[in-house]
């Protein structure tokens, strides 16, 4: 399957506040952000962050350096359109995160919702953690938001794999503290509850070669 063409069809399906992962605040995300990188200035990625209003909130809340990478240009056209003029500020990448070209340590906050957990192949997992773990510099921090044990088995016809916050943990491993971990009902636009787990990691100093 080509994924890339796959999220790009459910892009021009459906509006996105349609969409079962759409949320009209990423109140939760901001939180996490706001409380490990204060600084406004700080470099925020969020990784298959699609059409989601957390750019919204994350400019609302005074973030200057933020960046939206996903697959699918729709998404981030969706994205583009609400924002208006405001758009110009935020760096959009039309790219796979797992082959992406970021810059090495460029970020101060690495920020994933329902992204992580469709990478059903191992070799794809190690890949990710691998583009984490270089484009976020020791003492920044990792948000991956993942369906949680008694979420959902499936998200727009893909299989997903469901983590605890121990599970996910390792798939991580070396050169990240698990931090915190907060459970999430997200209701969705058709009025059902998905599990949410997300997970806050530290990337630790002095462990670039693990
Ligand atoms: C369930 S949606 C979540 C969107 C957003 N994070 C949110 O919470 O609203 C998953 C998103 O990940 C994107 N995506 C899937 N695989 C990706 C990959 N390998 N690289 C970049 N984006 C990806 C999809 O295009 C889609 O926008």
């Amino acid at each position: 399957m080509n994924v890339r063409k796959h999220w790009e069809r459910i892009y021009r399906s459906q509006a996105p506040t349609e969409m079962s992962w759409y949320q009209p605040e990423a109140r939760l995300s901001l939180d996490l952000i706001r409380r490990v990188a204060p600084d406004v200035m700080a470099p925020i990625i969020d990784v298959g962050g699609g059409a989601s209003t957390l750019v919204d909130g994350l400019l609302d809340a005074g973030y200057r350096a933020v960046t939206v990478l996903d697959l699918a240009p729709t998404a981030l056209a969706h994205a583009q359109q609400r924002l208006g003029e405001r758009a110009a500020g935020v760096t959009w990448m039309a790219a796979d995160v797992l082959n992406a070209s970021l810059p090495a340590a460029g970020y101060a906050v690495w920020h994933d919702r329902a992204v992580f957990h469709f990478l059903t192949d191992l070799g794809d997992r190690t890949r990710y953690v691998a583009q984490a773990r270089r484009a976020v510099g020791p003492g920044g921090h990792i948000i991956v938001a993942s369906f949680g044990p008694d979420g959902p088995m499936r998200c727009s016809g893909l299989e997903v794999i469901r983590y605890s916050p121990a599970a996910m943990y390792a798939e991580f491993g070396a050169g990240f503290r698990l931090l915190d971990s907060v459970r999430e009902e997200h209701h969705t636009p058709r009025g059902t509850i998905q599990a949410f787990v997300y997970c806050l990691y530290r990337v630790e100093r002095g462990t670039e070669m693990l």
